[in-house]
């Protein structure tokens, strides 16, 4: 039995649901569905007994200290965090909560249970922390790509309180002996992507015919990597990496937001033709975020060259199927776009240009 935080959100479903197609121990999934956490990413589990969802707080300690009690999970593979830089921008005090306090409380609850085992239960034991490339701060154009040794600069409220948690996590295994691993990944796309991210949003704004929103020049760079890469590369570390390391996770895929873009409107163009014209006439330029990081790269060579870990999906597969994902859900779209949702674009996109 493994542990799951924020198991009903974008990547953590992913994970969920990957986990019980390739193995069948159970999962029990520690989500409090907050606007980004949905029980119909989960909708194909319904009935499973290998699933069990519970609805709580990682920052709720008798809980965790409960849920430890009542299932003795081998292993704890955290996702749960605040995780939209716009939103951490308009209020960082759930980013602190969350990702910092909530992972201190995980981090000491692990930590009772951990002690209170014996022998092979406590040598197999591990907490695997999900984090970003964010932490690392922003490439010039010219800079080698993030390894594990570059030196944490963040710089958003959500990264800062990232790497806040990456260094809770560190230290819980430099001073207590817990057997951690840690994953920072680059940017994940992929089904069940809540749609105030860049890929999601895009797609469902031009089906609607709205604007497609590119900050400043639409030069920044993230390195993408199809989400279900992220979890065959989670449960690699978690079956044979070595606690107290770190491993970074990429696509080894940089693109520009605007070529993103781009592609996103030829796919449509080509799979769901709207007769007005191209999608492409949609997008328009707006204010750039405020602190926007030009470039992040992930160098992925050390979880490959350890774990023999690679991307299975080119950005071209990865992408397609995305695209084909969101066409075949749009009830799932129109389910995630609540009243919550129409206040967050309201205030996100409103003062821009
Ligand atoms: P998400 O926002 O889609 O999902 C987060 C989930 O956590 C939601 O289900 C939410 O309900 C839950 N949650 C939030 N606060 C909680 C709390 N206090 N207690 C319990 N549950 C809570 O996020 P995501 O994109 O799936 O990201 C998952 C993890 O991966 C995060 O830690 C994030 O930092 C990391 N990550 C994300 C990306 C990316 O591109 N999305 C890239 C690298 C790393
Ligand atoms: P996002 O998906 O929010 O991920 P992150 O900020 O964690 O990298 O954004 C990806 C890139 O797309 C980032 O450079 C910001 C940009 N972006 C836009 O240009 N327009 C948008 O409406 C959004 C949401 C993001």
């Amino acid at each position: 039995m493994i542990l799951v935080t924020g198991g009903a959100g974008f990547i953590g479903a992913n994970f969920v649901l990957d986990w019980l197609r390739t193995s069948d121990e159970p999962v029990v999934n520690l989500d409090a569905l907050t606007y980004a956490g949905n029980l119909e990413n989960l909708a194909s589990l319904k009935g499973d007994p290998r699933h069990v969802f519970v609805q709580g707080d990682i920052c709720d300690r008798a809980l965790i200290d409960r849920l430890f009690a009542e299932h003795q999970p081998r292993a704890i593979v955290h996702f749960a965090a605040e995780s939209h830089v716009d939103r951490s921008i308009h209020g960082p005090g759930d980013f602190v909560r969350t990702n910092v306090n909530g992972t201190f409380t995980l981090l000491e609850a692990a930590r009772g249970h951990w002690m209170s085992l014996e022998g092979e239960a406590r040598a197999g034991f591990r907490f695997h922390h999900v984090s970003t490339d964010e932490v690392y701060g922003s490439l010039g154009p010219t800079d080698p790509a993030f390894t594990e040794t570059k030196t944490y600069e963040p710089n958003s409220p959500y990264s800062a309180s990232k790497a806040a948690s990456d260094h809770l996590v560190r230290a819980w295994h430099h001073t207590y002996g817990l057997p951690v691993t840690t994953s920072n990944c680059s940017n994940n796309y992929g089904p069940y992507h809540f749609p105030e991210k860049l890929i999601p949003l895009m797609i469902a704004n031009a089906l609607a015919g709205k604007p497609l929103p590119v900050y400043g020049d639409g030069m920044q760079i993230r390195d993408w990597l199809f989400v279900t890469d992220h979890c065959s590369a989670i449960r690699a570390i978690l079956a044979n990496g070595t606690p107290g390391e770190v491993y970074n996770v990429g696509g080894w895929n940089e693109k520009p937001n605007i070529e993103i873009v781009n592609t996103l409107c030829a796919l449509l163009d080509e799979l769901k033709p709207d007769p007005a014209g191209s999608y492409r006439r949609l997008i328009t330029y707006v204010t750039d975020r405020p602190g926007h990081d030009r470039r992040y790269a992930i160098d992925a060579r050390k979880i490959e060259r350890e774990l023999g870990w690679r991307p299975a999906e080119t950005f071209d597969t990865g992408i397609r199927k995305t695209v084909e994902w969101y066409l075949a859900n749009q009830d799932w779209v129109a389910h995630v776009q609540s009243g919550a949702y129409r206040d967050w674009v309201e205030k996100n996109y409103a003062g821009r240009e």
